[in-house]
């Protein structure tokens, strides 16, 4: 039978990290020990409360559709966070419940660009807003974001890419790959040139409670921004709950019920059980987020003194996140190939650059989703390869 598929599936591009976990997977079926610093989650357990919440949510029989924009009181309580964490001023309307913070990607790409739009994104940035821009048809302008403490983001550069065709703005703070944190004077002039374009704004803020010595500030609590910003959150990162499936949406309150439908189109409703057990995440577990940190840090003194001290490796220093986007490029080898063969001759799993952008060639990014010890003896594993 012939297969016809869509423009938009051709042109969609996808997400190298699960290519690298499927190979390292691979290697571990045939008894080989791979270190996982390819994946971006936690490495660390979800929440015990959130766990038996879960389960006494199960118990108590919430098995049923839950309404498509997510339960009452979950979205009471989301806007309720986002408020005390980010100082804005949502209602809970204007939350949307998503099964995951990637859905709020694809809905809000689907809700407002159209072919021959123009799209900014940070370049190197998750992999799905270029997908998306792509898919859509619509019209890449990469943005260079800043590498970090060393390399701040280029506002300049940002105002020459802006004009009356960019129909949508994506901020990723603090970043992945590059765990760049935008301060407040940074987003004030992105805020302004926003407002004087009349561009909307997705605000990918997934990382935002994951920070080391850096303040996070939304765009969305910005002169103006409130009524053109899209917040996206979730639990994945900051609980420790990636394979639940829960993130949301804080949209203005005209778009909101666009997110309903794209979720009524897509998903009927995020997980009810599991909406139940994020309840007991939003309640009282400040404590744990912060002990996350903690470790995260930890981890990231161990991967930038580990990496630093490989032949031809420098990095910058991560702000937030859990990413080190490592510069190769004194090892005189190109990302792919390198990433390849640390994790065929030194079972370290870790992904190319270039995944994330063009301007990622000459970096590989590692994430912190291994105690200490097992990202020291990744880097003396790596040391093998570089000096073999
Ligand atoms: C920048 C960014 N946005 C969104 C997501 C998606 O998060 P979720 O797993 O909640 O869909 C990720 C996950 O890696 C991410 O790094």
């Amino acid at each position: 039978m012939a297969i016809h598929t869509t423009a938009l599936i051709e042109r969609m591009g996808t997400e190298a990290a699960f290519r690298v976990l499927a190979r390292a997977k691979a290697l571990e079926a045939e008894g080989r020990d791979v270190i996982h610093l390819e994946m971006g989650e936690p490495g660390l357990p979800t929440p015990p409360a959130v766990t038996e919440a879960c389960i006494a949510a199960l118990r108590a029989g919430h098995t049923g559709y839950a309404p498509a924009a997510g339960l009452p009181a979950l979205r009471q309580a989301v806007a309720a966070y986002v408020n005390r964490t980010r100082g804005t001023d949502a209602e809970a309307s204007q939350v949307v419940i998503a099964p995951g913070g990637k859905p709020v990607i694809f809905f809000t790409y689907l809700a407002f660009v159209e072919a021959g739009d123009e799209v900014i994104y940070p370049d190197p940035g998750f992999p799905i807003f270029e997908s998306m821009v792509d898919a859509l048809g619509a019209v890449r302008r990469p943005w260079h974001p800043g590498s970090g403490t060393r390399e701040r983001p280029d506002i300049d550069a940002l105002a020459a890419l802006m004009s009356d065709k960019t129909r949508l703005l994506v901020l990723n703070s603090p970043s992945n790959p590059t765990g760049v944190v935008y301060t407040r004077a940074e987003l004030e002039a992105i805020a302004a040139l926003c407002v004087e374009h009349d561009v909307l704004v997705l605000s990918d803020e997934i990382y935002a409670r994951i920070l080391f010595d850096a303040e996070h500030v939304s765009i969305a609590t910005l002169p103006g921004m409130a009524e053109r910003t899209v917040i996206l959150d979730g639990f994945s990162k900051t609980w420790c709950m990636t394979g639940w499936r829960l993130g949301w949406a804080v949209a203005p309150p005209a778009y909101a019920p666009l997110f309903e439908k794209l979720m009524t189109n897509s998903n009927s409703c995020a997980v009810h059980f599991a909406q139940h057990a994020a309840l007991a995440a939003l309640a009282a577990l400040d404590d744990e987020v912060d002990a996350m940190v903690a470790t995260f840090r930890e981890r990231r003194d161990a991967l930038v003194a580990g990496l630093s001290s490989l032949p031809g490796v420098t990095c910058d220093m991560p702000q937030g996140a859990f990413f080190l986007f490592a510069d190769i490029r004194g090892t005189g080898e190109e990302a792919r190939p390198l990433a390849d063969r640390l994790l065929e001759e030194a079972g370290v799993a870790c992904v190319e650059g270039p995944a994330f952008g063009a301007a990622g060639e000459g970096f590989i990014r590692f994430s912190f989703a291994v105690d200490v010890p097992r990202i020291e003896e990744a880097v003396e594993r790596m040391r093998g390869v570089l000096q073999g």
